[in-house]
């Protein structure tokens, strides 16, 4: 696993935004894993500025989201159709038949997993799977315990991430108790990963996640055994690290074909 620390989430998100546009030059119909929550907004707003300013363009990419609430509407404000509109496809050109998002309303939970995942295969997979990680290690909605081989499924949220999520919804509205998930073999089955945490609030599950065991109890820990996942910080989240020089000694010494070089070591 590649730990780059960045002075600031803003610093970050352009690192992730970089990345994210390299591989759309590179590879024009990629297939774009995507998260939401308040971590990957600063990531959308760069990947917008690039769409405007640079004409990085989305014309070709299709995306697959890692998860939405089940059983409201997909206006309501906090639903992560709405998020995914406001925060980056009403500003960039990805194709709207292109954009794949559980849908909470669906009548058939089950078949609508199974067919998910069926449209992940056929678009060839997902390139690159953008995440956040939750106070407890969940990746999309897998809380602990997840069998970490999971595949799209209906999930029960904590108490822990109905309270956490709460700020999204109105005050005194009820969080929906499910939701449906991308599971963890479903991420796992990306070819890159590209997690971004923020905060001394994640500072806990970031070094489970990176030098703790492997457990079902911090899903997130799966990842070390990802064939290629880059995990960007802040230095809040990166607090709780025993390895951090050795962390930055690898980022300021890659070599040349590896390196992210316009963003600063620190
Ligand atoms: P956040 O959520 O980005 O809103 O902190 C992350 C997550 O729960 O996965």
């Amino acid at each position: 696993m590649e730990v780059i620390i960045q002075p600031s989430p803003d610093a970050a998100a352009a690192v992730a935004a970089r990345i994210i546009g390299d591989l759309i030059r590179r590879k024009p119909d990629a297939v774009l894993g995507l998260a939401t929550g308040g971590t990957p907004c600063g990531l959308y707003k760069e990947l917008i500025r690039m769409h405007r300013q640079e004409g990085l363009d989305f014309s070709g990419v299709t995306t697959f989201n890692l998860d939405e609430y089940v059983g409201i509407p997909p206006g309501h404000p906090a639903s992560y159709h709405r998020f995914m509109q406001e925060n980056l496809f009403a500003h960039v050109n990805v194709p709207p038949g292109n954009i794949h998002i559980p849908d909470g309303n669906t009548p058939d939970i089950p078949q609508f997993c199974a067919r998910y995942e069926e449209q992940i295969r056929q678009a060839g997979g997902i390139d690159l799977q953008v995440l956040g990680i939750g106070h407890d290690g969940h990746i999309g909605f897998n809380e602990s315990t997840s069998s970490l081989v999971s595949r799209t499924r209906i999930k029960t949220l904590t108490e822990e991430t109905l309270a956490a999520n709460q700020r999204f919804f109105a005050p005194g509205e009820p969080v929906p108790r499910h939701v449906i998930t991308m599971g963890v073999g479903t991420i796992m089955d990306s070819r890159t990963c590209l997690m971004l945490a923020f905060g001394e609030g994640k500072a806990k599950a970031v070094a489970s996640m990176v030098e703790g065991p492997i457990t079902a109890m911090c899903p997130a820990s799966i990842l070390q055994m990802h064939r290629q996942t880059s995990l960007i910080l802040d230095p809040p989240a990166a607090s709780l690290l025993t390895r951090t020089a050795y962390y930055q000694h690898v980022f300021a010494n890659k070599p040349d074909f590896q390196r992210v070089s316009a963003f600063p070591v620190i």
